[in-house]
């Protein structure tokens, strides 16, 4: 036979923009990889400049990047990195995107609306990604506007065992902050032992950002340990709204648990005079001290990103990591 045979060996390298260092540095330690050293600046203009220090031909690069504020520039940097990656000749590409960017705007509400979490996916793929990643996407379907493997993980279980430290489980009512949620807040029930729900009848004004009223809670949840779950905090209007219609439906105390902490203002003082005991997110995005207050709670991510990351590397099974139900 003709030609020259190797035995394959895989390379996995970690690249990160500059949007959370400490996260990428966490899930590096958590893999054993570190994060591949590389330059990245801004020109006077705006214009971003990425170069990799580090030869990553033919490896298999995983480019994690956390959508935070300024999220389009973060975007940006890290289109331009899958793009350097694919010049410098990467076997696989996998966008590791732990907040997905725009992933509210998944639909068109009124006509002349665009679909902006499906051009994300859109520019990931033009750029070169081969595969994505990301941890509780707003909707779970959003995972079919990227035209490759996505990888949707659940922040549930990191969630899930900090909050059964925290509650008489007897005594607890699960509860959605709206109704679109109530799917997500049912595995949660489950995981709890099977407790009940309840969900807050939720309005927004479409005209205007970040403004939701909570009318009134469908539920019992007098006298009872109320966990109310969301997938982000972003204002904190829809959440402080929530714990105040719970309280005054009788809830006996009430922890906040979502996996992004977007936390924009007024989120921190909004969030800190509600009502709620404590209010529990994860480091998918960067919580820096200004949006930290005192009964907020910041669970890591990292050792979650490295273990999928991880058996992305070895086809292995990233549904393995939630009980095979992912
Ligand atoms: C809504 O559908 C989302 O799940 C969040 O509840 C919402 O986007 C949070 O925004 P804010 O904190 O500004 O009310």
């Amino acid at each position: 036979m003709s030609g020259i045979i190797t035995t394959g060996e895989k390379r996995l390298v970690l690249v990160s923009g500059r949007a959370h260092p400490e996260l990428a540095e966490a899930v590096g330690e958590e893999l054993q990889t570190g994060v591949l050293p590389t330059t990245a600046y801004d020109f006077a203009n705006g214009e971003i400049y990425v170069r990799f220090n580090e030869s990553v031909r033919g490896c298999d690069a995983f480019v994690l990047q956390s959508h935070t504020d300024p999220i389009n520039q973060w975007m940006m940097e890290q289109l331009i990195m899958i793009d350097a990656l694919k010049r410098a000749s990467a076997k696989r590409i996998t966008v590791v995107a732990p907040f997905y960017p725009y992933a509210r705007q998944d639909k068109k509400h009124l006509g002349r609306e665009p679909i902006s979490a499906r051009l994300m996916a859109d520019l990931y793929k033009t750029a070169g990604a081969d595969r994505l990643m990301s941890v509780d996407l707003h909707a779970a379907q959003a995972q079919g506007f990227f035209d490759g493997p996505v990888d949707h993980l659940w922040a549930m279980p990191v969630l899930v065992d900090y909050v059964r430290t925290r509650v008489n489980l007897s005594r607890v009512t699960v509860v959605s902050p709206d109704a679109g949620r109530i799917r997500v807040a049912e595995k949660w029930a489950n995981k709890l032992g099977g407790c009940p729900l309840a969900f807050v009848h939720k309005t927004r004004d479409t005209t205007r950002p970040n403004v939701a009223v909570a009318n009134r809670v469908v539920g019992d949840v007098a006298g009872r340990q109320c966990v109310l779950v969301d997938d982000l905090i972003d204002t904190g209007g829809t959440i402080a709204e929530a714990v105040k219609v719970l309280r005054a439906s009788g809830a006996k105390d009430v922890i906040v648990v979502a996996t992004h902490g977007v936390l924009s203002h007024p989120a921190a003082q909004r969030l800190q005079e509600c009502g709620a005991r404590e209010i529990v997110v994860t480091n998918t995005l960067p919580i820096t001290s200004d949006k930290r207050f005192q009964n907020l709670t910041i669970l890591s991510i990292a050792p979650l990103l490295a273990r999928a990351i991880r058996e992305v590397f070895d086809d292995g099974s990233v549904t393995s990591l939630f009980d095979g139900v992912a």
